[in-house]
């Protein structure tokens, strides 16, 4: 045997009993812990807390600690040049690269918006989530940003959330997969990727003082999975940890959360960084927390800063370890090292309309028709049909999500109208911002017969005048959602309701087109034809939108989240924190654990009014010849046809739909798949093992126990087609 046989064969042994991080010697790392040895305690210190570029923004002057000609954004953190180490020049985020206010750069012409990560995730298609990534990295990389804030991954889990539009999904494994290639694509671009707000982070309202109550082992189960899921498939060079408690200790100094869990179980390799003032106390350096971030946002929320000073101090006299010190900063520079940051050459050209088309064709992936009832949909482009359109500043813009992540576009917005608010500091700044090109206008064009009118739904009487006298009645209905507050109920703002009740009345073919972040109530829903979902959908929104209601896109979003008839149908019927005020420590009782979402509607018998993973099309699609293999794990095959008229994509999903005779529901795999009319596709999904599994929290261990397992192959949660069962061996695995 050669010496090389030797060691693969010492290898694979090593590989077997200790986790992958472990048994492969990695080079980055060694250059890494190289470069790390070789810096003064100054230079590690300056890379451990980051610094806020925006001095109007927090009403301060300039940071003297960021040197003068460095583009200015959410942080800057030192690097040592003298060892090759790029500073840290981080910037928001998930819809595309922010300049709040234009306050961090005066002179920036503006960036792409592209759609809110609810939208991208309603496509079912992580390789767009990928192209979205690559595309929003490659306008932070042309501005000298070398870590992007995004994307968030935690789940849909509360529908009153405000920033569930960050999200991707009530899922972990959609989450998971949908994540991990945004992250693919940022890092692709030597830009490294941020996974937030870790975790458990479900709910804004007063974040800073809030405890989420969870139970570990259903957190593995659901919010954690989606993360580990991420972290696994993308090795993301560094995660935020969020505001709020969970069981009692901030997320940015929990040690089971970033010890335990992430580092250890996980083998995580990256770095965490706080969210902006998110750190109140300097020995959360102790509980896993890597890097500060924000600084000053600390020193508003707390009184100081953490990472700075006092715990300079703390190491002086010996209560932080100098280790400790090492590890934080090791990290980073792995990280930046991984993507390929400290090689960057001069940045690539921008096309700015191959980045449009990008924005524009994840608008069109994302979109979900919900209802169209008699084929109300697609509208007739070759008859001089007449069109109301009206409400939702159809005939400006579409609207946007607000908050951190708000993308100011180039040429500015087309609209900007200040709601204010007392959400803590980010309450007077929360805004309804509008994208060119309108709905309206774009719908001019893939209509030219027809004659469109628009009404700005002033009064509910004036907007049924119009509606009246017109074939067909639109009414775009928005609803601004955003960081720092949450909806009280599921209700939509400024009397929408009442205006979509007296459009419906006095027009039989009105369809609805919302543009909100979470599902509403819409008590009109058996009155209307037709019900379009658009999300946040970004700046080719206007035109994504009229495209499919004129038919030029055929629909295949799907709801990547429950929608619930009205809260009492929903794990927290009422919420009582949400009446507190800013500032006052509350506490946040998830009780469903695991069973998030759909798993929550199976577990409990109850229907929603839409099912997570709805969607329809304007062509149709039949499933058939379900096989379903078990042993280890179960893989699914079956076929899928398009029989309808026009092409489309389908997404089929599978489903374990109970254990013997216990209900488990939980997405074990789908595939967005496209066809031409009368193509048929063989698809096989082969189920993550720990979809199958529940997590034993004492064993620290995943346990599938052995029995017969219930598979569907359904267009929906709620939508089973074919059914087969699988049998299982019983068996335990970590991590
Ligand atoms: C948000 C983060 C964001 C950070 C920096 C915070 O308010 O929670 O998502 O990345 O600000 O702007």
């Amino acid at each position: 045997m050669s010496t090389r046989t030797n060691l693969s064969a010492l290898l694979a042994v090593l590989t077997v009993v200790l986790p992958a991080w472990v048994a492969q010697a990695d080079p980055i790392d060694d250059r890494a812990s190289q470069t790390e040895a070789q810096m003064t305690d100054d230079e590690r210190f300056g890379m451990i807390h980051s610094i806020m570029g925006a001095a109007s923004i927090l009403g301060k002057e300039p940071d003297p600690r960021i040197p003068k000609g460095t583009p200015m954004s959410a942080g800057y953190a030192r690097g040592v040049p003298r060892l090759g180490v790029p500073a840290q020049l981080q910037t928001d985020a998930s819809m595309g690269v922010t300049n709040p206010s234009n306050s961090y750069r005066p002179d920036d012409p503006g960036a792409t918006a592209f759609p809110s990560s609810i939208l991208v995730g309603s496509s079912f298609n992580p390789s767009l989530a990928r192209r979205v990534g690559e595309a929003i990295a490659r306008e932070a990389r042309v501005r000298g940003f070398n870590v992007l804030l995004a994307p968030g991954a935690n789940l849909t889990s509360e529908v009153r959330n405000g920033r569930n539009y960050k999200y991707f999904a009530e899922d972990p494994w959609l989450t998971g997969m949908m994540a991990a290639e945004a992250v693919n694509g940022i890092q692709g671009v030597g830009v490294v990727a941020t996974l937030k707000h870790y975790a458990a982070n479900n709910f804004e309202h007063n974040r800073h003082w809030q405890d989420a109550i969870v139970d570990r082992a259903g957190l593995r189960e659901a919010e954690l999975l989606g993360f580990q899921i991420a972290i696994e498939r993308s090795q993301p060079g560094s995660i935020m940890c969020g505001y709020n408690k969970l069981n009692g200790d901030y997320l940015c100094g929990n040690d089971w959360l970033l010890n335990q869990v992430l580092k250890k179980a996980w083998g995580y390799k990256g770095w965490v960084m706080s969210d902006w003032g998110a750190v109140p106390k300097w020995d959360f350096a102790l509980k896993g927390l890597d890097q500060e971030s924000g600084v000053q946002v600390d020193v508003m929320q707390w009184g100081s800063e953490a990472f700075t000073d006092k715990l300079r101090a703390a190491h002086r006299d010996g209560e932080f370890p100098k280790d400790r010190l090492s590890d934080m900063v090791r990290r980073m520079v792995r990280s930046l090292y991984a993507v390929g940051a400290d090689k960057w050459g001069p940045p690539p050209p921008i096309d700015m309309a191959a980045q449009n088309e990008i924005a524009l064709e994840a608008a069109r992936q994302g979109i979900v028709l919900l209802k169209n009832q008699g084929a109300v949909l697609p509208l007739a482009i070759d008859r001089p049909l007449k069109v109301a359109v009206i409400g939702g500043h159809a005939q400006t813009g579409v609207i946007s999500g607000t908050g951190s992540g708000a993308v100011m576009p180039v040429g500015g917005y087309a609209g900007q109208i200040n709601i204010g608010g007392a959400h803590g500091k980010m309450g007077p700044a929360r805004s309804l911002f509008l994208f060119r090109p309108s709905p309206v206008d774009e719908l001019a064009k893939l209509l030219p017969s027809a004659e469109i009118e628009y009404d700005g739904a002033y009064t509910p009487a004036e907007s049924a005048l119009l509606a009246q006298r017109s074939d067909v009645a639109i009414v775009f209905a928005i609803r601004v959602e955003g960081e720092a507050f949450d909806l009280p109920d599921l209700s939509l703002p400024w009397g929408q309701d009442a205006i979509i009740e007296a459009v419906a009345a006095a027009n039989p073919n009105t369809v609805v087109v919302l543009q909100t972040g979470n599902p509403v109530s819409m008590p009109w829903r058996d009155k209307v034809k037709g019900i379009v979902q658009a999300w946040f959908p970004g700046q080719a929104g206007g035109t994504a939108i009229a495209e499919v209601l004129a038919g030029k896109v055929n629909p295949s979003g799907r709801t990547p989240v429950s929608w619930p008839v009205d809260l009492a149908d929903t794990p927290r019927p009422t919420m009582p924190i949400l009446g507190t005020k800013w500032g006052m420590p509350v506490t946040l009782r998830f009780d469903e654990g695991g069973e998030v979402g759909y798993r929550w509607y199976a577990s409990t018998g109850r229907t929603p009014m839409y099912a997570f993973g709805h969607g329809l099309s304007y062509t149709s699609f039949d499933y058939a010849d379900l096989k379903v293999d078990g042993g280890e794990t179960v893989t699914a095959t079956f076929t899928v046809t398009n029989t309808g008229t026009r092409a489309g994509a389908d997404v089929p999903q599978v489903y374990l739909t109970g254990v013997d005779e216990t209900k488990r529901m939980r997405l074990l795999g789908f595939e967005r798949v496209e066809l031409q009319p009368g193509e048929s596709k063989t698809v096989t999904v082969t189920a993550d093992p720990r979809l199958l599994a529940r997590f034993d929290d004492k064993a620290q261990q995943w346990r599938i126990e052995d029995g017969n397992y219930r598979i569907a192959l359904a267009r929906s949660a709620q939508a089973p087609v074919l059914t087969a069962e699988a049998q299982l061996d019983a068996r335990l695995f970590g991590n």
